[in-house]
């Protein structure tokens, strides 16, 4: 692919990865990029490589705005292998004594992926490196998304290379944030919600530091998906607004059904919470993928959650949309559990007991209805959904 110009002397020298579907359990519906990035001033620096194994691909890109051979630094802002990768090869190609910069957790986790010997500079945050005429700052950020990441910031183009942060899984040949459209901020939205969300305190403290030190922000370049050169300011409010776990008022009703009685269900206590004024979105889950249902929990207020009861159990999907939750730390969430049964019902007590576990303030018992709701059942099931409603418009 031709590499992509960001400012003079700045390129993105990524791949577009069109066909993954599925990353770590993350469903990849539209693809994504492992950017990686060129700044050439009297020295030149590498920033980030991509997966092994599209390394060729790398290296032609790279060497279409320079010889490889030329570059005098590389940096690993994060050492999870779809940006080190290829740095095997490049290591190999450039030089192995030339300098490795990276966070001291950095030197310790690529040590563990690739023996080698190469020639590490690990940096402490706010460390900088000038290359001639531009300086680059090194940031800790642990966390986002491993203990060794960083983001790298150049101060003379106000640039700031974030690493896994701001990122989305998003393949286009539409490389900026102005080109993709509001596809952008929905990938971008989804990202968070399954990848981030759990470190929200972390990034939060982060950007409140990065916002109070006033450091100009011109263009933001993540090593997935479009850069952010237009609306900076906006991907940057959404990820206080998504750390802050600020939720909208809506509701979602998460379930999966056997003969469509939980489903009923679903349905009516869905209606219940509409006649409120809450927007409420039910959610089959065998028909949604659990990323993306993690992407409408993110900025839900309520979370209800309906299962039939298998073998004394819940249904085994709702465990695993359950399981994946409860790993992401949703916060601040209004709870509640229903379900139909055939001869035991467990199913309502143990969702209910993995929503309190999760901190979820439980609106009572839910619905619990056995075989088929009959109009007194569907009436409670409104009932129920309209007092959700009524907790979530109290706020
Ligand atoms: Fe895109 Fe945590 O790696």
């Amino acid at each position: 692919m031709k590499p992509t110009k960001i400012a003079d002397g700045v390129y993105d020298v990524g791949v577009i990865d069109w066909n993954i579907r599925d990353f770590h359990g993350y469903s990849t519906d539209r693809g994504t990029s492992y950017n990686a990035y060129l700044v050439i001033d009297e020295k030149v620096a590498l920033l980030d490589t991509v997966k092994a194994h599209f390394a060729d691909e790398l290296i032609g890109n790279i060497s279409q705005v320079i010889d490889p051979k030329k570059i005098d630094v590389v940096i690993s802002n994060h050492t999870e292998m779809d940006h080190t990768g290829s740095l095997p090869r490049i290591m190999n190609l450039v030089g192995e004594d030339k300098p490795l910069y990276c966070s001291k957790m950095g030197a310790k986790n690529i040590a563990s992926h690739f023996p080698n010997t190469w020639n590490y500079h690990p940096v402490r945050d706010g460390e900088t490196l000038s290359l001639g005429k531009r300086t680059l700052t090194f940031m800790e950020t642990r966390m986002i998304h491993w203990p060794d990441s960083m983001f790298t910031y150049l101060k003379e183009d106000h640039i700031l290379f974030s690493s896994d942060g701001f990122g989305q899984h998003y393949a286009g040949f539409e490389r900026f944030d102005d080109q993709a459209g509001s596809e952008a901020m929905v990938q971008a939205k989804k990202y968070f919600a399954n990848i981030l969300m759990l470190y929200g305190p972390r990034i939060l403290k982060l950007l409140e530091k990065v916002v109070a030190s006033g450091i100009r922000i011109d263009t933001i370049c993540p090593d997935h998906g479009v850069i952010w050169r237009e609306t900076p300011g906006e991907i940057i409010d959404a990820y206080l607004r998504w750390s802050r776990q600020e939720a909208e008022k809506k509701a979602v009703v998460i379930y999966d059904t056997m003969w469509k009685s939980t489903e009923t269900m679903a349905k009516a206590i869905a209606e219940g919470i509409s006649l409120t004024g809450v927007k409420v979105k039910p959610i089959h889950i065998r028909s949604s993928h659990r990323s993306d249902i993690m992407t409408d929990v993110l900025d839900a207020a309520a979370v209800v959650v309906g299962s039939p009861t298998l073998n004394n159990q819940m249904f085994p999907t709702v465990a695993d949309v359950l399981t994946y939750m409860k790993g992401l730390k949703p916060a601040n969430k209004i709870g509640g559990a229903f379900g139909s049964y055939g001869w035991s019902g467990e199913s309502v007590k143990l969702v209910a007991a993995e929503l309190a576990a999760m901190k979820f303030k439980l609106i009572e018992s839910g619905p619990r209805l056995q075989y088929v709701p009959d109009n007194a059942g569907i009436e409670a099931c409104i009932a129920y959904g309209k007092k959700i409603g009524e907790a979530v418009n109290a706020g």
